[in-house]
């Protein structure tokens, strides 16, 4: 990640953090994320994943869940191609804040995804998770409580890093999810993700099935 150390030294940081609190006071303190992750990086993880899930969830009354929402610009895309019901968490109460100037959420609330969510079993329509599971974020074992609280035929969409994919058990958790027939496979391919960086991601769409 030598290309990005140099580009965007705020998105580095973020991803070589020691810890939770570390990454926390990283993302208190972007006042510029936007622009550091469009025009620096040239991401582009919001719009594959809600691309992804718009080709398959054409209930527009959908209830969807934007996990790891940052300044809102997932529940963005989905409200403006006319999906209403979504509500996004973050860990970081100052990216809700940012977040809740978009106007299009029904609800922002604080939450860590790598611990067990408050939400009920069968809450929502669909997930996305754009940029979150990303080094020094959040891992694969936050897939297990998303599926918990996706309803049965509901979608899970997400971007994976490259190089968080390459290092953590992504595989193991998608195919034992998988042989446990809790959710298929609709979707896998690698996609663009943060394009003037150079980096690449695993694009995921995923129809729960329990
Ligand atoms: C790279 S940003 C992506 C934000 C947004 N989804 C987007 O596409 O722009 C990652 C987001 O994940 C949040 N995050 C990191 N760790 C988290 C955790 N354990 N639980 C919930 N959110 C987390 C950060 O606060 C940040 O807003």
């Amino acid at each position: 990640m030598k290309n990005t150390k140099k580009m965007i030294p705020t998105i580095f940081k973020t991803l070589h953090v020691a810890n939770l609190d570390e990454l926390g006071e990283l993302y208190k303190n972007w006042d510029d994320y936007e622009n550091d992750v469009i025009q620096l990086a040239g991401y582009v993880g919001h719009i594959v994943t809600t691309e992804a899930l718009i080709r398959h969830l054409k209930n527009k009354d959908a209830k969807i869940l934007d996990a790891g929402c940052g300044t809102g610009f997932v529940g963005d895309i989905l409200y403006h191609k006319g999906y209403k019901n979504i509500v996004g968490v973050d860990f970081s109460k100052e990216m809700l804040t940012r977040a809740l100037k978009k106007n299009v959420y029904e609800s922002l609330s604080l939450c860590d995804l790598t611990q067990k969510l408050d939400f009920k079993d069968n809450s929502f329509d669909a997930i996305v998770c754009a940029g979150t599971f990303t080094c020094g974020h959040v891992g694969p074992q936050a897939l297990n409580e998303m599926v918990r609280i996706t309803k049965n035929e509901g979608y899970i969409s997400f971007t994976v890093r490259r190089q968080e994919w390459d290092a953590s058990p992504y595989e193991k958790f998608i195919n034992d999810l998988q042989s446990s027939k809790l959710w298929r496979q609709i979707e896998r391919y690698t996609s663009e993700y943060s394009t003037k960086e150079g980096v690449n991601c695993e694009l995921c769409l995923f129809q729960v099935t329990k």
